[in-house]
């Protein structure tokens, strides 16, 4: 891992690096106002897939597709007069806006946890110079292990990514210190998913109405988690080892399934049996399955390890009708 310390010396070569990691696939930490982030390219599926590894989140919940301007916001998001008075107003800066993703947006379906929106957001400071540099959008969570705070210094993020990480560029500490406030504009009424670094108020101000709140007790249905998102179509059933004619298939490395022959269709995760390949695939996958024309989906058993933990949950909320 390098971890550089920004000075205007190393700054221009400092975002070479990054980008050039970036295009590589790999992991970059990286300074926001809010809090740092553990960023990857959005449209790499293996790069983004290795955030949840990095990370050991058991699930995989969407992710902001952080951006430079919001003219590229515009090739990822449709934005409606509304997202329009937020953009100009609030960006760069701790607001992310959930709108319809944009037809054709390039972002893998992993980054959007296969969902038709997107959350996007604007930067401050050297997160944004990489972003230009890259021309593209990179998706980051925070950059702390699951289960703790978001790192505010670059050595919190060393402490617990250095091992999985390719370069931490190192800004000091964040100003705001707090993640983004989070205003979803995929409905009629714009709605609160996350309060932050900007005051509900203010955001409230310049849409000149209220923000729909989630209520006491909706917690457990973060943002973009409800198990209906995830649901296809058809019918799922998770560890196969058979599967029937009229079904589609989805397997996993070489998992001997009886019937795969005159399967419907079929779909591998990853024949090496690499999860992080896996992971990259499997809203993709389920997608294209769905409409293979099958009366349901066989999955064969996937791995809990690793990476398998998050493709398990994500199979499973599918499984929920
Ligand atoms: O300040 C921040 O926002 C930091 C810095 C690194 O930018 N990032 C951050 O990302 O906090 P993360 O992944 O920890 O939080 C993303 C939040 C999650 O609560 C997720 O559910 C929500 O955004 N989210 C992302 N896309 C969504 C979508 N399409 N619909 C609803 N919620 C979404
Ligand atoms: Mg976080």
């Amino acid at each position: 891992m390098r971890h550089i310390t920004l000075t205007e010396e190393t700054l221009a070569d400092a975002i070479a690096e990054a980008v050039a990691a970036l295009r590589d696939g790999a992991l970059v930490a990286l300074p926001t106002e809010t809090v740092y982030g553990l960023a990857a390219d959005a449209a790499n599926g293996e790069a983004v897939a290795r955030i949840f590894e990095a990370k050991g989140r058991p699930r995989f919940n969407p992710l902001i597709s952080h951006v430079a301007d919001p003219a590229m916001a515009r090739h990822y998001g449709l934005f409606d007069a509304r997202a329009e008075r937020l953009a100009a107003e609030f960006w760069p800066g701790p607001l992310s806006l959930v709108l319809p993703r944009a037809d054709g947006a390039p972002v893998h379906p992993l980054v959007t946890a296969g969902l038709p929106s997107v959350a996007l957001r604007v930067p401050r400071g050297p997160a944004r110079d990489v972003i230009a540099a890259l021309g593209g959008a990179l998706a980051a969570p925070s950059a702390n292990l699951s289960g703790r705070v978001s790192p505010t210094r670059a050595a919190h993020v060393v402490d617990q990514l250095g091992d999985a990480i390719a370069i931490v560029l190192d800004a000091g500490p964040c100003a705001v210190g707090l993640e983004s406030t989070i205003v979803s504009l995929t409905g009629d009424k714009p709605r609160l998913l996350r309060p932050g670094g900007v005051p509900a108020e203010d955001v409230e101000r310049v849409l000149g109405t209220r923000l729909e709140r989630a209520k006491a007790g909706d917690a457990v249905t973060a943002p973009g988690m409800l198990a209906s998102h995830y649901a296809p179509r058809l019918p799922l059933r998770l560890n196969a080892t058979s599967v029937a004619p009229e079904e589609a298939l989805l397997t996993f490395g070489d998992a001997a399934i009886s019937g795969a022959d005159e399967a419907a269709a079929m779909l591998n995760l990853s024949a090496s049996g690499d999860l992080v390949e896996a992971a990259a695939n499997v809203f993709a996958h389920l997608a294209v399955l769905d409409d293979s024309g099958a009366e349901a989906i066989a999955v064969a058993p996937i791995p809990a390890d690793g990476l398998g933990e998050a493709i398990n949950d994500r199979l499973k909320r599918a499984a929920v009708r």
